[in-house]
């Protein structure tokens, strides 16, 4: 039988990958079993293949027709796993050009959630995270316009919900609160 699909987004920095492994450990001590797929990655292994990045960080930089056509390479890869899995993404994604969209609609049927996550905390925490976080290349940006992609991404899971009929659900992710925030994602995906 088919298994649950759960679509698991956040800005980045916000800790969804920190939740997402916890929640995951957790669950395994009951018998459920996830795969956990990081969008991404998926991602950057084809645009590695293919030579036009080095670094995770250099896509959402790229045309917008290259990230497209990732995005689709990855939808289809992902759509062939059987099992109940996570799908660790973005409901947009911050480029020079403006928010794109992280399940187009040809990315949403291929994937067809049953649920998509927003995991969000307070702006400022976000920021902290980012700026101690020197394994990765984020970009600089302040309290207010991390603020307006959360709320953006409110906006896109609410249109991806009537697309597919899927549930959203927010899980917060405070700081010194992360088992709160597990304890809410195991309950959800028990
Ligand atoms: P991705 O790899 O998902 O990058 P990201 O969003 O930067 O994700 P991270 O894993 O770095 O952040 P996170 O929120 O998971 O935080 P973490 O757990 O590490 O995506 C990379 C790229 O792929 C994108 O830029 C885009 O180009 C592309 N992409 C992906 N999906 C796409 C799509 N659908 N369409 C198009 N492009 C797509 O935690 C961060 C820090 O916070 C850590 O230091 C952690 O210890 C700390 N922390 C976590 N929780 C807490 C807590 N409760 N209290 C205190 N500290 C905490």
């Amino acid at each position: 039988s088919k298994g649950k699909k759960v679509v698991i987004t956040g800005v980045p920095g916000v800790g969804k990958t920190t939740v997402i492994d916890s929640s995951l450990e957790a669950l395994k001590e009951e018998g459920v079993n996830y795969t956990s797929i990081n969008f991404g990655t998926c991602m950057f292994e084809v645009a590695c293949d293919q030579g036009i990045v080095n670094d995770r960080d250099e896509m959402r930089k790229l045309d917008q027709e290259l990230q497209r056509a990732l995005q689709k390479t990855a939808a289809q890869v992902i759509a062939k796993i059987q099992d109940n899995v996570i799908i660790d993404t973005h409901c947009t994604v911050s480029t020079p050009h403006g928010y794109l969209a992280g399940l187009p609609s040809w990315v949403l049927q291929e994937l067809n959630p049953d649920i998509i996550v927003l995991v969000e905390t307070d702006e400022d925490q976000i920021l902290k995270r980012r700026l101690s976080d020197t394994s990765r290349t984020r970009d600089m940006e302040g309290y207010s316009t991390i603020k307006d992609h959360q709320r953006f991404n409110r906006y896109m899971a609410a249109s991806y919900a009537m697309m597919t009929g899927c549930t959203v659900k927010i899980v917060k992710n405070l700081d010194f609160l992360l088992e709160n925030a597990v304890g809410e994602m195991v309950a959800l995906l028990r």
